[in-house]
């Protein structure tokens, strides 16, 4: 990708060099210093600006790879534009003026059109490692595997990805639509909307952090790039590329915000992600022992605002303005209650009968990691798991060890 895009610049470059009509550079000539001719100014400018792109395009490839992304600046104290008086926080001491923020490799995709290819997904690694468990790997290779059209960017922040990790290796082999991308976090959120929440604000003093950073990074990269955000607990079982500006029913009371579609700049999503700063603060006082608040429960508000319905039935195309609420069975088809059906060893006299939840209306299945992270798969059995994980993300099985 990297090198690729270093030999377009480069025969832009070239072919725009020979269009260049020497006889117009007279003015030129007078201005240099004595012994310095056209086509030796030409020469170092034209050295010059090829070390600038590559010193430009090593930086995008560090990042792109996975190497730590070297930072300028700590964002949360470097001065603001246009006057440099105050950092984000609106403290007046700061010294050094803002640097402008990198474009990252998605930037490049062609976003503002509403076709069915050439979209991106994103899964995002925020617990601080980088690497993927086999049943994250499994996750992304579903969705990979079903949607060939997507590119499936896994975003792991903060963090240099391990390369020597053997399942990321195969994925990145079998697939070319999987993008393994490190991203810096100070440079991600600069000059949006949860930059001065993520700086500013002591988000990082309560319980599940990880959490909530996974919670508003999700509806910031959908607000950035536009596409598809999914949790690294489900497995898709069939393309979702025919479903646009969607998320899902959970149960009867509640929506969740681990599936989400949305196009560029889709105006729910400015809605929800303007809820999670705002409301974010009130879960210290008031909701702090309230699962969800900022996730699942945070997009059922939003929905319910943005479609002004109190009800989840309700909540249809015409109401929501265009936006979708699919039913329970596309992406939860087993309810985090039943969580232990997914794991559980069946009888041999009643195989037959297992996956009856499986049917046409899946889209994919929520495997609750949360609360399934400790039921051990056993590769050789016919847990409902691994009858997933067989068919759906087939290179990870296969190297998968015997108990995972
Ligand atoms: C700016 O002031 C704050 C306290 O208001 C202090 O914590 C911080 O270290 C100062 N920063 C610099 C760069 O001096
Ligand atoms: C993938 O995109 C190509 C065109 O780019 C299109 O012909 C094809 O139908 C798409 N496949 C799916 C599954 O959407
Ligand atoms: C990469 O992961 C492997 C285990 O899969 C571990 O042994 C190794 O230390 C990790 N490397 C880095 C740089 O974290
Ligand atoms: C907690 O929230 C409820 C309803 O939103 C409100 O009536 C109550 O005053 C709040 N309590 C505190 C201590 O903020
Ligand atoms: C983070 O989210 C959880 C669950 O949504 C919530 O209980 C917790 O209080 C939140 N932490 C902060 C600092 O808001
Ligand atoms: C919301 O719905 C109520 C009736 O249920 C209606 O009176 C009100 O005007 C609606 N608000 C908007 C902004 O459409
Ligand atoms: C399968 O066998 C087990 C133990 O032998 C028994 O408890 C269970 O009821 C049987 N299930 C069916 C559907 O026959
Ligand atoms: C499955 O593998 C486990 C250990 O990994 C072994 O103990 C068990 O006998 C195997 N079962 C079958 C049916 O092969």
């Amino acid at each position: 990708m990297a090198s690729d895009n270093n030999t377009k610049d480069q025969s832009l470059f070239t072919d725009s060099g020979r269009h260049l009509n020497i006889r117009r550079f007279g003015w030129l000539r007078r201005q240099l210093p004595a012994g310095w001719s056209i086509t030796k100014f030409l020469l170092l400018t034209t050295c010059a600006v090829y070390f600038i792109l590559f010193i430009q395009r090593s930086n995008h490839f560090l990042q792109h790879t996975g190497y730590p992304v070297q930072v300028a600046a700590d964002r949360g104290t470097c001065c603001l534009p246009p006057d440099h008086s105050q950092d984000i926080c609106g403290r007046t001491n700061c010294t050094s003026p803002c640097p402008q923020p990198k474009p990252l490799v998605f930037n490049e995709r062609p976003t503002e059109s509403n076709v069915d290819h050439n979209q991106n997904a994103f899964f995002i690694e925020t617990s601080g490692s980088g690497l993927l468990t086999m049943r994250q790997a499994c996750a992304v290779e579903s969705l990979a595997f079903h949607n060939p059209n997507l590119t499936v960017n896994v975003l792991f922040v903060d963090v240099p990805i391990n390369k020597s990790v053997f399942v990321l290796q195969q994925l990145k082999e079998k697939y070319n639509n999987i993008r393994l991308v490190s991203i810096n976090l100070n440079e991600y959120l600069a000059g949006t909307v949860l930059e001065h929440w993520y700086h500013c604000t002591d988000w990082k003093i309560g319980s599940f952090q990880v959490n909530n950073l996974s919670n508003g990074l999700r509806l910031l990269t959908l607000q950035k790039y536009g596409g598809y955000y999914f949790d690294l607990d489900i497995i898709s079982v069939r393309p979702v590329t025919f479903y646009h500006n969607f998320v899902a029913v959970q149960d009867a009371t509640s929506l969740n915000n681990d599936v989400i579609h949305a196009d560029l700049k889709n105006p729910f999503i400015e809605t929800a992600i303007q809820d999670f700063v705002l409301n974010f603060k009130q879960v210290f006082s008031n909701y702090s022992t309230i699962w969800g608040h900022n996730g699942p429960i945070l997009i059922t508000r939003a929905l319910r605002k943005w479609c002004n319905v109190t009800d989840i039935e309700s909540m249809d195309y015409v109401p929501c303005r265009g936006f979708n609420v699919l039913p329970t069975t596309s992406f939860h088809p087993v309810h985090y209650g039943q969580m232990k059906t997914l794991f559980v060893q069946p009888w041999a006299n009643e195989t037959g009968a297992r996956l009856a939840w499986l049917t046409d209306r899946v889209i994919g299945v929520h495997i609750w990691n949360k609360l399934s992270k400790n039921q051990p798969i056993y590769k050789n059995s016919t847990q409902d798991y691994i009858r997933l994980a067989r068919t759906h993300c087939p290179s990870v099985f296969s190297a998968a060890p015997d108990v995972f």
